[in-house]
């Protein structure tokens, strides 16, 4: 086991109604609040109005910003940090999935210094303080809701990247499973996907660590057993809870506690240069990236890979583990190759073009730039 500090300061609120609390935790930290939320989706459910009518409880003077996209911009970031700091905003609430947590959070990072938020995530520019931020999650997918990451995209210098601090950890998550009921079947499939490629990010970190193996094994198993019920019954609170809450631990440190990195990162690395140039949604990205991940690495880390296929299908051979690994993905909705989204063969090189020029690799499993080409086939089925 590898020497490691272990770090999380976020209050979560789990469970029907949690929502109740919020008034008198957003008093603690002001009035002058800013509420972010994306296309609509919240209003749809009752997340929309249980916030409005709890921020009504303290007077809370609130301002909006809304129309986050999935695959979050740089331009709302930022549009986002003015209207915060000319409106002398003291809290910042993140009401949605991983794309309006991702902005929030480097919303509330820039504001107090107005920071140029692109600096931040480049890490030319460290930030030393942060407005408090509330998550009220509505999509069990990424995690962030308990972490101390934001991934943000930047059209014109063509990166969809992640930064890492500790000041990022959201003060206080509301996560109640009723408000998920309304995610659709393929956001639903694309959460359950993203939160295993969390485990193995994790898992294929350097180091041993037996027991964060098996926090591994133990959210594959579960995400997978819920996984297939919540798709037939979207509304069962049971399963929706579930989903959740592995969702959430999958990527909250104690998968990687242990491990000489924090995770290997190479596989999502691909996956947003898909989402970057195709739109496509986090999730499905990494369900076409990770078997092709896989069949590049098997000759390579076979060990590796035979102690994860032992723990998720008891099997002894990479193959058989892919494979089934395949027809989960295909079984829950999830696409395993890229024209199944509408990528045709012809995008090959621009595919490749952008890997070389952001130069994708991992922390410790690295894809070598002599790689590229035989990942990307792979995610043709060539
Ligand atoms: O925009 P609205 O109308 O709200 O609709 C959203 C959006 O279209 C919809 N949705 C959310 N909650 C819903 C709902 N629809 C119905 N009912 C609800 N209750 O779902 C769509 C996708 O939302 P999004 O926030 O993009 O999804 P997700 O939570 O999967 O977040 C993905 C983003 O997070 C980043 C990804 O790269 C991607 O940009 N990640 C963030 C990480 C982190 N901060 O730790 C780690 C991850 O690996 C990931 O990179
Ligand atoms: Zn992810």
């Amino acid at each position: 086991m590898e020497n490691f500090t272990a770090y999380n300061p976020v209050h979560i609120h789990f469970g029907k109604q949690v929502i109740r609390e919020l008034s008198k935790t957003v008093s603690q930290y002001g009035k002058n609040v800013l509420l972010i939320y994306g296309g609509g989706s919240v209003k749809k459910n009752n997340s929309y109005n249980d916030t409005i009518s709890q921020l009504s409880k303290i007077n809370a003077n609130v301002v909006e910003y809304s129309g986050i996209k999935p695959n979050p911009l740089l331009e709302d970031v930022e549009k986002a940090i003015k209207l915060g700091i000319e409106n002398k905003i003291e809290i910042v609430i993140a009401l949605g999935g991983g794309s309006v947590i991702d902005t929030a959070k480097l919303v509330a990072l820039c504001i107090p210094d107005n920071l140029e938020p692109w600096s931040v995530m480049k890490y030319r520019t460290i930030p030393k303080k942060t407005l408090p931020t509330i998550i009220i999650l509505t999509l069990a997918a990424t995690g962030s809701e308990m972490n101390s990451l934001s991934v943000i995209q930047n059209p014109e210098t063509q990166e969809k990247i992640g930064v890492n601090n500790p000041l990022i950890y959201p003060n206080h998550a509301f996560l109640d499973p009723e408000y998920t009921f309304s995610v659709p079947k393929n956001y639903t499939a694309y959460g359950i996907v993203d939160l295993i490629s969390h485990t193995f990010e994790s898992f294929f970190a350097g180091g041993e660590s037996h027991l964060a193996d098996r926090f591994v094994q133990a959210i594959i198993l579960e995400t997978m057993r819920y996984g297939q019920l919540v798709l037939d019954e979207p509304e069962n609170y049971e399963y929706r809870a579930n989903i959740m809450w592995n969702a959430t631990c999958a990527l909250n440190g104690i998968t990687a506690y242990g491990r000489s990195r924090n995770g290997d990162w190479g596989t999502h690395a691909v996956g947003h240069t898909l989402s970057f140039l195709y739109d496509i949604p986090h999730g499905a990205s990494l369900s076409i990236a990770y078997p092709a991940w896989f069949k590049l690495q098997k000759n390579k880390i076979p060990e590796r890979i035979k102690k994860l296929a032992n723990l998720i299908f008891n099997t002894n051979s990479c193959d058989d583990f892919i494979s089934k690994l395949e027809a989960f993905f295909r079984h829950i909705g999830a696409p395993i190759r890229l024209p199944e989204i509408g990528v045709d063969i012809s995008k090959k090189d621009e595919i490749i073009a952008l890997m070389i020029k952001n130069k994708i690799t991992g922390f410790n499993v690295k894809i070598e730039e002599a790689d590229y080409e035989k990942i990307v086939d792979l995610m043709f089925s060539i």
